[in-house]
């Protein structure tokens, strides 16, 4: 069976440009030919907002199994009657905009709670990484698409562990500061120390490896919101000393992209509403060429992953 590669963006800093970044790449990658899931972890939804405004739904329409919350809902509630069998495969998730991205949205309206509030009711236990790893198994729908792209909030939570867990690779949007640039290796430091602690030291070892596979890679790191007027190079050289310090590794040399997103008005305004904006393309072409381009190579397949040797 053909799966999907599963990559999250992140970054524990709020508004670096995550959720404009992940809806311009797959707007790219579609335009590109490939076959994209956006998935919306944020409990804010505007990925989904971005993507519903390319259909003729609105969230406030969205019917309670039509959202990701309802994974998570499900999953608690069946905690609850154990013996009954429930069905995981929630085929009225995956929505689809005009231009062919297919998504799941997150809904704010959701009857049982926004995904924070469902977040905070799964318990800190290993059994609770499981409900997005379940839904994928279940659904099958990974045969389905080249890419699933993971919107992630700047929290951890059970929610977004499992996420990280989940994937193969991941890429942090960052502003190139000074301040920035500790929250980048910080957060790259906690994706490893979470699967450390999840799946190397912890009891559940080898259910976690059947489940998640290895730890996902950094894929790279690029640089948002960069402001005409500012040099940051020396804040650049901080960044590239700092990760080679942490010695984590990434699939891009000095594990930055060549690509770097200026602030620009029309970025913001454009993704709004769905549009393209061309300053993603390049972007676009490195992710899908150090994914794509390696595929010559060996694909592993362990646990959940499909991995690029
Ligand atoms: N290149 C850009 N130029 C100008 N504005 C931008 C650019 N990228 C994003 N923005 C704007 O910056 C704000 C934050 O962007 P975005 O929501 O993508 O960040 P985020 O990291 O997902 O935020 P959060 O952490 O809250 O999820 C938004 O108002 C967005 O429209
Ligand atoms: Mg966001």
């Amino acid at each position: 069976m053909t799966k999907a590669t599963k990559l999250f963006v992140g970054n524990y800093k709020g508004g670096v440009g995550k959720t404009t970044s992940i809806y311009q790449i797959a707007l790219h990658m579609v335009t590109k030919g490939r076959k994209v899931l956006l998935v919306d972890l944020d409990p804010q939804c505007s990925l989904s907002e971005i993507c519903l405004s390319k259909t003729d739904i609105t969230l406030d329409t969205l019917q309670d199994n039509e959202c990701l919350n309802y994974i998570y809902d499900m999953w608690n509630e069946r905690k609850k009657f154990p013996l009954l069998k429930f069905d995981m495969t929630c085929s009225n998730l995956v929505k689809q905009t005009k231009e062919g991205i297919h998504f799941i949205p997150s809904n704010i309206f959701y009857t049982g709670g926004g995904l924070d509030e469902l977040a905070l009711k799964l318990s800190n236990d290993f059994y609770d990484l499981l409900p997005l790893q379940q839904f994928f198994k279940e659904s099958e729908i990974e045969k389905e698409f080249d890419y699933i792209l993971f919107d992630c909030p700047p929290s951890n939570t059970m929610l977004t562990q499992g996420a990280f867990l989940l994937s193969d690779y991941y890429v942090i949007p960052s502003i190139i500061q000074t301040l920035s640039i500790r929250g980048v290796v910080h957060y790259i430091k906690t994706v490893d120390s979470i699967f450390e602690k999840r799946c190397t030291s912890s009891d559940h070892s080898l259910i976690a490896t059947a489940c998640f596979g290895e730890k996902p890679r950094l894929l790279g790191i690029f640089e948002t919101l960069k402001k005409g007027t500012v040099n940051n190079t020396s804040e650049l050289q901080e960044l590239k000393d700092e990760l080679k310090k942490i010695n984590i590794g990434s699939l891009q040399s000095n594990y930055l992209f060549d690509t770097i997103i200026k602030s620009n008005e029309h970025i913001a305004r454009n993704t709004a509403n769905g549009t393209l904006c061309e300053e993603y393309e390049p972007l676009t072409d490195e992710i899908v060429t150090s994914l794509e381009g390696k595929r010559s190579h060996a694909v592993a397949v362990i646990g959940d992953k499909r991995w690029l040797r």
